[in-house]
């Protein structure tokens, strides 16, 4: 294993798209962000230089970081933001991971431009996939141009400005010829191949607000991981995926030789972007149209629910058993509602956990009141629901508390999570998203949860392993994991306004009883709190 070292320069730079300048917040100058590649048992280390006006910090998404909670990145979860002209290094290890994650801003909305991709491949080399060995690897991240900076849109949000929808789907920060300005070409993402040569696509959703189908006309996908764990080879021609969500896919070129989109549609918005698969570089086919796929209607869930729930996982030296037994088992129950104060002058988003609008701590970071055994009196215990959702589940400003809703639990311990999408006026569905752990999905389902019925559907033979799922609009999903990391770990939807508006938890996990399994302390460069300043707290 060696030191991968990286440099992350965070500044604003002016880009030109739709025929407006936006001045936007990147690392290295570059949308997506540099994709960092390793190999499994590798460490990194990761200089951030925040030359940005604004305080962030990066999480590195889906790395377990075993022992190491200080490094998750997690704002004001498990660190104070990294203040303009403060630096910070990350250190971490990809131990026991392989497949695609990645890693994003995790402060307000930063991320809609600070993310990029994170492949780490196996230490025994490509002949070593369980699946064909790929001639390329391509990444593919999907993201949202909102035209403007999202430090921006921040502002707008704590003022309780409902934003509108992004103005475009990105690949890889490509708008695509389907979001022409006059004037302006928009270029188009390219991905060039050679007939009958083998692809691996690494598919990130690093989008803000929506799920996305992705497809490619006239080709199918062989998926073989998702969330850095690999899954039986599973064919289809349809990709959903939802944001935080990473998939990979093998793409054969074998269709005959000319353009063919590949197009990224929101399920629920009306953006998309759409690049092009050419064949063999060198050919030109300015007088064969492009062929264009056939997506799935806007709103359509069941294509979405289909794919979720056709993936197991492969059997694989890096794989984890199910636990057997649970020790305690929460039920989440889930939700967003538009809420109107000040006489319907001020509107914005609510979402909750349990009844519990999360509210990240303002000055000091639950790692380290966990850590000092001093954890503050407005932080309390997660409200316990039973498995059946309470009746009156009424939005009224009066019965949403907000807190910061924790949940402690004892090292090695073993949690069932059934997260429920009620039938609500504004129901979604909802990637929710665990750090520091992975976890086996169990089953999903459309309707109301039913505890003596349901579990008879859990899969304990194969179930897919994510850090990130999609639940089901007005449904439920079983996740079980081992809490066998101690520290902080954040439980959230990556739909950045359910999250900042409360979707969220926090898992306090204590120490186990040996050095081995106690968090050390925290590095020498540990941002400090009291520089920080007010504006961008969350
Ligand atoms: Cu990808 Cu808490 O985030």
């Amino acid at each position: 294993a060696v030191i991968v070292e990286h440099t992350f320069v965070v500044s604003q730079i002016k880009l030109r798209r739709l025929c407006n300048d936006t001045l936007v917040t990147v690392v290295n100058g570059q949308l997506p962000g540099p994709a960092i590649e390793v190999t499994e048992g590798d460490s990194l280390v990761v200089h951030v230089i925040n030359k940005s006006p604004s305080g962030l910090t990066i999480h590195w998404h889906g790395v377990k970081q075993q022992l190491n909670c200080w490094a998750d990145g997690a704002g004001m979860i498990t660190q104070c933001p990294i203040q303009p002209n403060k630096n910070f290094t990350y250190r971490f290890n990809v131990k026991g991971q392989e497949g695609t994650l990645w890693w994003h801003a995790h402060v307000g909305c930063l991320r809609a431009t600070i993310h990029g991709a994170l492949l780490i491949r196996p230490r025994s080399g490509p002949n070593s996939y369980p699946f064909p060995r790929p001639n390329k690897e391509i990444p593919i991240v999907i993201g949202e141009w909102l035209g403007m900076d999202p430090i921006e849109l921040e502002t707008r949000i704590q003022r309780s400005i409902l934003s509108d929808e992004p103005l475009s789907a990105t690949i890889n920060g490509k708008l695509g010829d389907a979001n022409n300005c006059s004037g302006v070409i928009e270029d188009n993402y390219i991905l060039n191949v050679e007939q009958g040569k083998t692809y691996l696509l690494r598919i990130v959703n690093a989008a803000l607000h929506s799920e996305y189908y992705v497809k490619i006309a006239g080709h199918t996908f062989t998926v073989v991981a998702a969330d850095a764990n690999y899954v039986k080879p599973y064919n289809t021609d349809t990709i959903a995926i939802a944001p935080g969500e990473t998939v990979d896919a093998l793409l054969v070129a074998d269709a005959s030789p000319g353009r063919y989109y590949i197009v990224a549609n929101s399920k629920s918005m009306k953006v998309k972007t759409r690049g092009i698969v050419h064949y063999n570089p060198s050919k030109r086919y300015d007088d064969t149209p492009v062929m264009a796929p056939d997506m799935p209607g806007k709103n359509d869930a069941v294509a979405s629910f289909y794919f979720h729930g056709n993936l197991t996982s492969l059997p694989h030296p890096l794989a984890h058993p199910v636990p057997a037994n649970v020790d305690e088992q929460l039920f989440m129950a889930i939700d967003t509602t538009h809420m109107c104060r000040e006489g319907g002058s001020v509107c914005g988003l609510v979402s909750r956990m349990n009844n519990i609008s999360f509210q990240l701590p303002s000055r000091t970071p639950l790692l380290k009141a966990h850590y000092y055994h001093n954890v503050s009196s407005s932080v309390s215990t997660l409200q316990e629901f039973p498995s059946s959702i309470p009746p009156g589940l009424v939005y009224d400003e009066g019965q949403t508390s907000k807190a910061t809703s924790v949940r402690r639990l004892r090292y090695n311990t073993t949690v069932e999570i059934v997260f429920r999408c009620p039938p609500v006026m504004y129901s979604y569905s909802n990637p929710m998203h665990l750090h520091g752990h992975d976890f086996f999905v169990l089953a999903q389902g459309h309707g109301k949860y039913d505890a003596q019925k349901d579990v008879q559907t859990y899969n304990l033979v194969d179930p897919p392993v994510r850090n990130t799922i999609l639940v089901p609009v007005v449904g439920w999903t079983a996740i079980r994991f081992v809490a066998s990391n101690p520290g902080v770990w954040f439980l959230h939807c990556h739909y950045e306004k359910h999250a900042s508006s409360g979707m969220a938890m926090a898992f306090m996990v204590e120490n186990g009883p040996t050095l081995d399994s106690t968090l050390p302390p925290p590095p020498s460069d540990y941002p400090s709190c009291d520089d920080q300043n007010s504006g961008l707290a969350f």
